[in-house]
């Protein structure tokens, strides 16, 4: 069932726990996940990348996407990824498909950064929609995956400064966390963390869970993050079954036992962080 972006992180920090959100580049990926939610019983967040929104077949996929999300038996919402421009995102609230646009000002100077969410802010509300912002810079690829280092790291007096004057529903933070692949071993900088949820009142979010160790996903939760974005793990996944079971499927064209199997595979990834992402871990390490 379609549920609200900020319902869905309640939900979820009320259980101690932060939300699952996960790319979906077509409608198998989002059963995947649904499945996963489901299994659980667990609310999920489906996130378009801008790519997949602008290119060829976006207004193809967000339907077939809130579609999904409409007919899952737990709360789902479906989220426009890290949109830099507003015409893009009063594009996609205009689709009525929508529940959350991520408004990526992260380039700007903060005052830019402020504007830009708050004109997003004014858009989405009429919509029932929520806006996520982004301060610091989360380096790294969305869609292809590349070995990134940490970009520019969220300042605490900022993100107070822009809760306050933009209030968006959640924020996303630079702790020394990166989309894709992590050109070294990950060190998130938890003081940080730390320092930045004693500044501000809103949901904070985690992207680039893709190659963090368990122990950090849980430990991130655990200092309150209430939403984590998954990306590349899934599709290196869905590569891996692929690989594994092409051989075997492809005779007769066996479209429909191949579809199952990368269900399946994305189901696991999405289990699995999920699981993390329970708030059953406890403290933080
Ligand atoms: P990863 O690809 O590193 O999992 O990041 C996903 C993400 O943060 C999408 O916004």
């Amino acid at each position: 069932m379609i549920a609200s972006f900020r319902e869905i992180l309640e939900e979820r920090r009320s259980h101690g726990a932060a939300a699952g959100a996960f790319t979906c580049y077509d409608a198998t990926t989002a059963i995947g996940v649904v499945h996963a939610a489901e299994a659980r019983g667990e609310p999920a967040i489906l996130l378009v990348s801008e790519s997949s929104f602008t290119g060829r077949d976006g207004r193809l996929l967000l339907p077939a996407l809130h579609a999904v999300a409409d007919a899952a038996m737990v709360p789902v919402c479906v989220q426009l990824d890290h949109v830099t421009e507003l015409e893009l995102i009063r594009a996609a609230l205009a689709t009525g498909l929508v529940g959350a646009v991520m408004v990526d000002g992260s380039r700007l100077p903060l005052a830019d950064n402020v504007g830009f969410v708050r004109a997003a802010r004014k858009l989405a509300e009429p919509c029932g929609a929520h806006v996520e912002a982004e301060l610091g810079h989360i380096e790294g690829g969305e869609d292809v995956a590349r070995a990134a280092e940490a970009g520019g790291l969220t300042d605490p007096d900022e993100a107070a400064s822009l809760a306050r004057d933009a209030a968006p529903g959640c924020l996303a933070v630079s702790i020394g966390n990166v989309h894709g692949t992590y050109a070294s071993e990950p060190r998130l900088d938890w003081e940080r963390l730390e320092r930045i949820r004693a500044a501000v009142t809103i949901p904070l979010s985690l992207h680039g869970a893709s190659g963090l160790s368990d122990p950090d996903v849980e430990r991130a939760v655990a200092s309150g993050i209430a939403k984590v974005n998954v990306n590349t793990e899934i599709r290196a996944r869905t590569f891996e079954e692929l690989d594994r079971r092409l051989p075997e499927l492809a005779p007769g064209y066996r479209v429909l036992e191949l579809d199952a199997a990368v269900v399946e595979a994305v189901a696991e990834v999405v289990a699995a962080k999920l699981e993390l992402l329970s708030g059953r871990a406890g403290g933080a390490g």
